[in-house]
C-alpha cells in the first residue's frame, strides 16, 4: 500500500509500522501499561453516535473558528509531541510548515528534537508552545522567557505529568539513556535501512531545548528531573499566570473542579487531555470526560480537547459535546511516519476532508455554530 491508497489515519499507521524500527515506532505508538486507556480515547469518540439532518444546503461548508485572537482555516491543531525527530527526521519542522501552510495551530513541545526558536519561525506565526514546568525554577523561567523573545502568544502548560508514565513497550524494548544498540535494535535497523540511513544523516535526535543541560544526563530519571516537576502545584500556575502576559491554557485537565480552578487563576483556556493515554491507564478516556467539563466551565474560558482523534467526525463529535478546538498528535505523527512530508499532507488531507463529508453529511454548514443537538441521544430524547 502507498501513501496515495491511504484511505484513513489507521492506513497511515499501518505504513509507518513498515518503515520504522520497532523500538522508534513503539515509542509513538504506545501508551502506559496496558494500554487500556488508550484503547479506549479513540473507541469512546467512535461510540458516540450523530444524526443526520437533511434538505439542508451545505454546498458550502464553513470550518474557521475564532481562536485566541486568530482565525483558523480548521477546528483542529497539531498538538506537542516530544523527540519526533526519534519517530521520522525532521518531524518537527515537516508539521510545524505544514500547520503554517494550511492555516492551523502548531504546538511546540518543550522536549521537541529541535528548537522552540526554529520552530517559531518554521510555524510563522500560527505556533504555540507548551510547557514543562521542570523541578528547576530557572529552566522553567528561561524556556518562558525564551518562548517570549521567539514570538509566541500562547503558552500550554501541561499538568498531567507529575509522575512519569509507565510505559510498558519501551521497557520491552530496553529503550535506555543514553541510547545503546542491543542486539534487538541491530536486527531493527538492518531491517529498516531507510530509515536508519536517513537518521544518521540527521544525527541522533535529542531534546533541543535543553540540549546543554542533558549533554551528561546518564538516566532516563536525570532527564526526567530536569524535563519535569513533581511539586508543580497550583500556586506555580499562578505565579506563571501573573508572569505570561499571553494566552495561558492547562494541558491535562480532566476533572470539573480542576477545570474551575483554572478559571479562578485567570487561564484562557483548557485543554482536555489524557496525554493519549500515556500517563495514567486507570483515567476516563477524553471524551467522556469532556460533557462534565463543559458543563462546569458554561462557555466561560476555551475548551480544547485531545486523545484518541482518529476520524474527521471526531472533531465534530468533541464540539457537540462542549469542546471548541481539538488537537491531534499520533494522528498527524502517523502521516511523517508513513512518508515524510508527503505523508503528513495526506494525514491532513484525510482528516479535513472526512471532517467536511461529516459537516455536511449532518446538514450543519458551519462547525462553529455546531450543538449538542446533532448528538443520538439528544434526538432519542424529543
Ligand atoms: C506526547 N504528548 C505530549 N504532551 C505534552 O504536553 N508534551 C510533550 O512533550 C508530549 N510528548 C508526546 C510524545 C508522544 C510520542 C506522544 C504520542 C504524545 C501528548 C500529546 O500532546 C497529546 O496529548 C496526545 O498525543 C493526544 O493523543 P493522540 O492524538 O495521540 O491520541
Amino acid at each position: 500500500m502507498g501513501l496515495g491508497r491511504a484511505a484513513c489515519i489507521d492506513d497511515l499507521r499501518t505504513l509507518a509500522r513498515r518503515r520504522i524500527p520497532r523500538f522508534a515506532f513503539d515509542l509513538v505508538d504506545g501508551g502506559a501499561e496496558d494500554e487500556r486507556n488508550l484503547r479506549r480515547n479513540s473507541e469512546a469518540f467512535a461510540e458516540i453516535q450523530l444524526t443526520p439532518r437533511y434538505l439542508v444546503d451545505v454546498s458550502t461548508i464553513d470550518t474557521r473558528v475564532e481562536l485566541f485572537g486568530s482565525e483558523f482555516d480548521l477546528p483542529f491543531g497539531m498538538a506537542p509531541i516530544g523527540m519526533l525527530n526519534a519517530f521520522w527526521p525532521d518531524a518537527d519542522l515537516i508539521l510545524a510548515r505544514l500547520c503554517a501552510a494550511k492555516n492551523i495551530p502548531y504546538v511546540a513541545s518543550s522536549a521537541a528534537s529541535t528548537t522552540l526558536e526554529e520552530l517559531a519561525e518554521a510555524a510563522d506565526g500560527n505556533g504555540w508552545f507548551q510547557l514543562y514546568a521542570s523541578s528547576d525554577d530557572d529552566v522553567t523561567e528561561s524556556l518562558v522567557r525564551r518562548a517570549e523573545a521567539a514570538g509566541y502568544h500562547v503558552l500550554m502548560a501541561t499538568a498531567d505529568v507529575p509522575a512519569a508514565g509507565k510505559r510498558d513497550r519501551d521497557i520491552r524494548n530496553q529503550l535506555s539513556v543514553p541510547f545503546k544498540i542491543t542486539p534487538e535494535v541491530f536486527v531493527e535497523l538492518i531491517t529498516h535501512i531507510r530509515w536508519s540511513l536517513t537518521s544518521l544523516r540527521q544525527g541522533k535526535p535529542n531534546i533541543a531545548n535543553y540540549a546543554n543541560l542533558l549533554a551528561n544526563a546518564t538516566s532516563y530519571a536525570d532527564v526526567q528531573k530536569t524535563l519535569v516537576s513533581a511539586s508543580f502545584t497550583w500556586e506555580h500556575l499562578a505565579r506563571l499566570r501573573e508572569r505570561w502576559k499571553g494566552r495561558l491554557l492547562v494541558k491535562g485537565i480532566l476533572h470539573p473542579e480542576d477545570a474551575e480552578k483554572c478559571v479562578a487563576l485567570g487561564c484562557d483556556g483548557i485543554v482536555v487531555s489524557n496525554h493519549g493515554g500515556r500517563q495514567a491507564d486507570f483515567g476516563p478516556s477524553t471524551i467522556e470526560a469532556l460533557p462534565a467539563i463543559a458543563r462546569a466551565l458554561a462557555g466561560r474560558i476555551k475548551i480544547l480537547i485531545d486523545s484518541g482523534i482518529r476520524r474527521g467526525a471526531d472533531t465534530v463529535r468533541a464540539k457537540a459535546l462542549g469542546a471548541d478546538f481539538v488537537l491531534t498528535g499520533r494522528a498527524m505523527a502517523y502521516g511523517v511516519g508513513a512518508g515524510g512530508s508527503a505523508g503528513a499532507d495526506r494525514a491532513f488531507e484525510i482528516l479535513q476532508l472526512e471532517l467536511v463529508r461529516a459537516l455536511g453529511q449532518l446538514g450543519t454548514p458551519s462547525y462553529s455554530t455546531i450543538t449538542d443537538s446533532i448528538l443520538t441521544s439528544a434526538t432519542s430524547k424529543t
